[in-house]
């Protein structure tokens, strides 16, 4: 373990990055240490984790950051308060992020064995895609160790509500930071449901702008995958938006109330037994999990058209664990 103290760290909230040499993990770590809650970063990877911390640690902030080779999960995890995981292989054109289940599964499996023996009372926030069945695969991980918690297992779907935000934004004309928009379902595809109807600021859009950022919303990710063109797909965005989840998971974790995400979790707003919709954080994880609120008729058709892709997605990610 290769550790970097900075001179008067202050004791607080420990964090686990794994797969923080990558794309989405190296800048996402730099916000973390460049967030006051965060005490101890820990950085975990496969690859490079030496170079990556003796980086980040020249940065003046107090957190101590601390590097964890391939042989050391279960030293990166000890003790930790909140684990994100964005390990993994991502996108290339052409590809859906279901064709990342067979290498990406199993990199989950192994890391959320690592979670149940190290930091069982964790806070877990997931990034690696397929996340409609990777969810469900820590899940099962974590019932199989006898450790499993659904108010402590969180996908992140930050991202889709950031993409909605700024889409918006430019069509009714206002900062970004001002909109919001509640983003439901999963993470893939048509799965991805905007609910326009209630964004905030109020708006009506017409039917052709609503068909156009939806559109534009379930597709954000693959329009930056084919940008890159081979290299990968989003990385910035992704740890903006991760690293605005994890702000909010440490803020509910310090105490803060009417702290409140749309996260992809263990859920009974609809039929099916994983959902995306607004939950409210608190000192143990998810604390409410609110419903969708009023649908129009094109977001109840939405709706009811990506249950379907969302289950099997789901009994996928089960059935990889329950060896069906
Ligand atoms: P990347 O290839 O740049 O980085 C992945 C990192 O994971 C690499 O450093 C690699 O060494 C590491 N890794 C591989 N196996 C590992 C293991 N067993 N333990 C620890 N680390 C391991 O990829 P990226 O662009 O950072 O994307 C990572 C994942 O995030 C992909 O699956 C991608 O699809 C997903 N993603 C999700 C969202 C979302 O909104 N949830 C957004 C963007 C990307
Ligand atoms: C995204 O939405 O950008 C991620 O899920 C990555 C991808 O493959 O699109």
């Amino acid at each position: 373990m290769q550790q970097c103290r900075a001179k008067g760290a202050a004791p607080g909230l420990k964090v686990a990055v794994l797969g923080a040499a990558g794309g989405i993990g190296q800048p996402l770590s730099l916000l973390l240490k460049i967030n006051p809650l965060v005490a101890t970063l820990n950085l975990y990877d496969v690859v490079n984790t030496p170079g990556v911390t003796a980086d980040l640690s020249h940065t003046n902030t107090s957190t101590v950051v601390r590097g964890f080779g391939k042989e050391h999960l279960d030293a990166a995890l000890e003790g930790v308060d909140l684990v994100i995981i964005p390990a993994g292989v991502p996108r290339k054109p052409g590809m859906t992020r279901d064709d990342l289940f067979n290498i990406n599964a199993g990199i989950v499996r192994t890391l959320c064995e690592g979670i149940a023996r190290s930091c069982p009372k964790a806070v877990v926030n997931i990034i690696s895609n397929p996340v409609n069945s990777t969810v469900p695969i820590a899940a099962e991980v974590f019932k199989k160790a006898g450790i499993y918690d659904p108010k402590r297992l969180l996908g992140v779907t930050t991202l889709d509500v950031v993409r909605a935000n700024t889409f918006v934004a430019e069509v009714i004309g206002v900062d970004p930071r001002e909109v919001s928009v509640p983003v439901v379902g999963g993470h893939a595809g048509i799965t991805i449901l905007p609910i326009l109807s209630q964004v905030n600021p109020p708006f009506t859009f017409t039917k052709e702008e609503t068909e156009y950022l939806t559109n534009r919303i379930q597709n954000g990710g693959t329009e930056v995958v084919e940008a890159k063109a081979g290299a990968g797909s989003a990385t910035l965005s992704m740890a903006y938006a991760a690293a605005k989840f994890a702000d909010a998971n440490l803020r509910a974790l310090r105490g803060e109330t009417g702290v409140v995400e749309c996260s992809f979790v263990a859920s009974e707003v609809t039929e099916l037994p994983y959902f995306a919709s607004k939950v409210r954080l608190g000192r143990s994880g998810i604390e409410e999990i609110f419903p969708l609120g009023p649908l129009n008729d094109f977001e109840r058709k939405g709706l009811e058209k990506l249950k379907g892709e969302l289950r099997s997605s789901i009994e996928k990610g089960v059935n990889f664990i329950k060896g069906k």
